[in-house]
């Protein structure tokens, strides 16, 4: 198995007319080593957990996954944010597009798989609808156990479970912090089955701890796989890892606030979507750790080819000239098969071309067209979507973006600015001890009449 390959061809100078300097490359890559320094520090203190999941014991999650094969029809995972988006890249890349629609034999005897991350009535009611309470397995997943989207989702799913008469324990299991928060304590006030986040690992950092890898398990994928592609992501060393921090952070102090995330390949649309958050939640920061202003960060925009070249690709060639392109190329694509256009004379052009050659055209094909817009742009190349290059691609920018984090001397592992408005949430909802947010709140939330139309 191959690692993935970083091509930066097009963020250089001698390519593209705002590309970076061979000059730039080495002072950046002495920056971001101090960042990577910084990292390993952490690391080797406990504070920052990420870097050792690759090896960590998951034998207790594959035993309970095996023990619990064939006896559920349906998975309803519940968890936000770090708690979710990890699982839906997941599924997403490795379980075949329909999974939820074959048979439980067709799955491998596997269930299907529901998410229930957003508090909107209608999803979880949908989900509920599909599923039979006695054949249906509900992890939970929150690590503050606090979180009140999944609190939420959880209760309606409660309620659900003993209004069909099953037994909580035999039907839901916990992956919380092992000792502190509510879940916890729900945990052992009800006996149920529980999985830890250790609190080395933050949310977004997470999904190959109990987090990703107990749904995944469950579902079959390949956790050993997928950790082996995270592991061997280092295995040479961390020049990689250093000379794409570099070039990412050199287009981040250099004008292209956007940074987009642009995948060619359906099976790595969610993976982009888990990239925005770890890259928006961990950069996005105003104050450095010594309390200095410092605003930093770009916005990570997602993008699909070929999808977006029929959407996006205007902007990005022709809008203002703030984007740096982050492409993702597949060598080879499952169920690839030839075409052959000859339903009418007009197509007959594409006799004999692979739909995944054709993809893969294009993305070559805009990578050059971006080139001649002076948008610069980087590649990382996997072979195939497979649970080894996921693992790769995870790690891959797990470390990035710490070390651009760390660089700058900002904690790419809090994020202080999602507290206000839960804190508001909670003051609308009369929660105890927020009565003054909800008046802080109400004093703000002054809109005019004159201003709505
Ligand atoms: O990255 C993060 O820390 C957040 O996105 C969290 O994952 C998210 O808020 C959910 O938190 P929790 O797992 O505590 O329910």
């Amino acid at each position: 198995m191959k690692n993935l390959k970083f091509d930066y061809n097009f963020s250089v100078d001698a390519h593209v007319k705002s590309g970076i300097s061979s000059v730039d490359i080495s002072k950046y890559l002495e920056r971001v080593k101090t960042g990577l320094g910084r990292l390993e520090e952490m690391v080797s203190n406990d504070q920052v957990g990420f870097p050792n999941l690759c090896t960590s014991d998951i034998s207790s999650i594959k035993d309970f996954a095996k023990e619990s094969k064939g006896k559920f029809n349906d998975l309803i995972v519940v968890g936000i944010g770090g708690s979710a988006l990890g699982i839906e890249m997941l599924t997403n890349a490795l379980l075949p597009v329909g999974n939820n629609s074959k048979s439980l034999a067709d799955r491998g005897f596997f269930p299907r798989c529901w998410i229930a991350d957003n508090i909107d009535p209608s999803k979880i009611f949908g989900i509920v609808k599909k599923c039979k309470a006695e054949d249906t397995l509900v992890v939970i997943i929150s690590k503050s156990g606090n979180t009140v989207e999944t609190a939420a989702n959880y209760s309606y799913i409660h309620d659900w479970l003993l209004s069909s008469g099953v037994e909580i324990s035999k039907h839901v299991v916990v992956v919380t912090d092992p000792e502190k928060g509510p879940l916890r304590e729900y945990v052992t006030a009800n006996n149920l089955r529980s999985f830890p986040i250790m609190s080395s690992i933050g949310g977004r950092f997470s999904v190959l701890s109990p987090v990703g890898l107990l749904p995944a398990a469950l579902l079959g994928i390949d956790i050993d796989k997928l950790l082996l592609g995270a592991k061997e992501l280092t295995s040479k060393g961390y020049d990689q890892l250093l000379l794409a921090s570099a070039i990412y952070l050199y287009f981040m102090e250099n004008g292209k606030s956007i940074n987009v995330m642009m995948a060619y390949s359906s099976k790595l649309e969610k993976f982009s979507e888990w990239f925005c958050q770890l890259w928006g939640e961990s950069l996005g920061k105003k104050l450095t750790y010594d309390n200095k202003e410092i605003t930093f960060g770009t916005t990570p925009v997602r993008a699909t080819g070929a999808i977006d070249q029929h959407s996006q690709i205007q902007l990005f060639r022709e809008g203002t000239l703030d984007k740096h392109v982050s492409f993702i190329g597949v060598a080879s694509h499952e169920f690839d098969k030839e075409v052959t256009g000859n339903y009418y004379p007009a197509f007959n052009y594409l006799k004999g071309i692979k739909l995944g050659d054709l993809l893969n055209a294009e993305l070559k094909a805009t990578e050059g067209a971006l080139l001649t817009s002076n948008v610069p742009s980087i590649r990382v190349d996997i072979d195939q979507v497979d649970e080894y290059t996921l693992g790769q691609l995870i790690n891959f920018y797990q470390f990035i973006v710490p070390i651009i984090g760390l660089t700058v001397n900002i904690d790419p592992f809090n994020q202080p600015g999602v507290e206000e408005a839960k804190d508001y949430a909670y003051g609308l909802m009369n929660r105890e001890g927020y009565e003054g947010k909800k008046i802080e709140l109400e004093k703000i939330y002054i809109k005019d009449e004159k201003f709505t139309i």
